[in-house]
């Protein structure tokens, strides 16, 4: 990455500019790409929103979240920032609010004498806005000329695409309605994460692991996502989400396909990611309590925003299979939750058991920490002294340090698509499939009849999930 220059002059318009997203990861994110210097000379940020804000309050408030979510913050960098930071209040469905903007980015970029060599100004729009204005903001971006078709244009729309297949079919012909397929860039903010990228490129720079990576040697495989936090007041989002749809349909089962996806060249990433996921499947003719569950932590009903008698899940536990030779007949757990004891992001793969060898043997493990207390562990065992077999564990760590040009997810991801780089963006097909995997799992989820488990927050989960894995004969790690 340290080969994307910052040459490029753009504008970069952020719908839902005082929204929480935009507040905890975008602005923080740009102004890291802006103190390491990877923004260009010319450059906008221009806020978009309802707020009824001028533009001294909204760079306050860029500036707040700054502050807040930064560890440490370089004051000339930041006010150099502020300065190319603007805000343009309007409505997501009134057109006159997109022909002013589209005037005002006119003025910045001409008037601002922007030195731009032909063809390098992009126009950028970032959805951190709910899937329900999506359509407005595009076709108002199109008719409103801020895409004028001359001036190339990058649409980032965050996850979740839809909430189902259905509402996902309905955005992407909405989307495609306004825009050229390759302006439009869907970003699942884990494949900005370099640790996840690590998932896929351990296995491309070390052939050896391409080696063990193979159903004849594989037991299973666990994918988790557990987090500290509970709702940080989304819970308008949330509650019609839920766990499981706001993790499994996207970071955890990107994490799977990075796993297994086949090792091919970074322009066919996308690709590749999109086969692997393809061959997901939940096995047939088996009951929906054996493939998945659900839960809630006990105290969710009492958060600010959640409806009486909600049934949204904080936690969810799924198993899929793959029609991938080579880890046919693997199964892949995967369980996420909310308000757990810890942040862990983890890939373990169990092998098979070893020979009975003697006392203290152990199936070997390798297990790939992306977040938490992040490291790569390889679970080996050694012989003890003595005249018996006896084996006491070995293992083999790095603690997986991002060592280069290390950046935020938001922020690598704005530079690759300022610079057009899509391999670590989702295409339609993949999110089409995944929401095809999803799909019938929620609307089990969905039946009343279908149980929600309790837990404790702070805990490691529901004791319901250690009981559905042990009657498969395994236990989480
Ligand atoms: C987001 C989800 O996509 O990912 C959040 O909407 C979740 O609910 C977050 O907390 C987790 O991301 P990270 O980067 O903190 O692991």
């Amino acid at each position: 990455m340290t080969g994307i220059s910052a040459s490029h002059p753009f504008s970069l318009i952020i719908f839902g500019a005082s929204g929480h997203l935009a507040k905890i990861k975008l602005y923080p994110a740009l102004y890291v790409l802006a103190l390491k210097k990877r923004l260009p000379a010319d450059y906008a940020i221009i806020g978009f929103s309802r707020s009824d804000l001028d533009e001294t309050a909204f760079k306050k408030l860029v500036e707040e979240s700054i502050r807040e979510h930064m560890i440490e913050v370089t004051e000339k960098a930041l006010s150099e920032f502020l300065s190319h930071v603007h805000y343009h209040q309007g409505q997501y469905d009134d057109i006159k609010d997109y022909q002013a903007l589209a005037k005002k980015l006119e003025n910045i970029e001409k008037n601002g004498k922007w030195k731009v060599e032909s063809g390098k100004l992009v126009r950028l729009a970032y959805y951190s806005v709910p899937p329900t204005v999506f359509a407005d903001v595009s076709h108002n971006l199109c008719e409103g000329n801020v895409h004028d078709g001359k001036i190339p244009f990058r649409c980032i729309v965050e996850k979740p695409v839809g909430h189902d297949l259905e509402s996902f079919e309905a955005i992407k012909k909405q989307l495609v309605g306004c825009f050229q397929e390759d302006e439009i860039y869907l970003l699942d903010h884990y494949l900005g994460k370099e640790a996840v990228r690590n998932i896929y490129y351990l296995r491309y720079a070390n052939p050896i692991f391409e080696r063990i990576l193979k159903n004849t040697l594989i037991n299973h495989v666990e994918i988790t996502a557990m987090e500290k936090k509970g709702l940080e007041g989304r819970a308008g989002y949330f509650e019609a989400a839920g766990t499981f749809r706001d993790m499994f349909q996207s970071h955890l089962l990107m994490m799977a396909s990075l796993l297994t996806m086949r090792i091919q060249s970074e322009e066919d990433l996308a690709a590749g990611r999109s086969d692997a996921l393809s061959q997901f499947y939940l096995p047939a003719s088996v009951d929906m309590d054996e493939l998945a569950l659900q839960a809630q932590y006990s105290g969710y009903l009492k958060e600010e925003g959640v409806q009486k008698g909600s049934r949204t899940n904080t936690f969810a536990c799924l198993k899929l299979m793959t029609r991938i030779s080579k880890w046919d007949g693997v199964p892949f757990y995967l369980h996420s939750g909310k308000m757990l004891e810890k942040k862990e992001t983890r890939i373990s793969i169990q092998f098979q058991e070893p020979r009975p060898v003697g006392e203290g043997s152990t199936p070997n493990r390798l297990d790939i920490i992306l977040q938490g207390e992040a490291g790569m562990r390889v679970y080996l065992q050694t012989k003890m002294g003595g005249t018996e077999p006896a084996f006491r564990p070995l293992v083999l760590e790095d603690p997986l340090v991002c060592v280069g040009d290390c950046l935020p997810e938001h922020s690598l991801m704005i530079l690759e698509a300022i610079h057009g780089r899509r391999h670590w963006f989702l295409n339609f097909d993949e999110v089409k499939t995944s929401w095809r995997l999803i799909d019938p799992i929620q609307k089990y989820f969905d039946t009343d009849s279908t149980p929600l488990h309790t837990y404790k927050a702070g805990s490691k989960g529901p004791e319901a999930a250690d009981q559905w894995i042990e009657k498969d004969g395994l236990e989480w790690f």
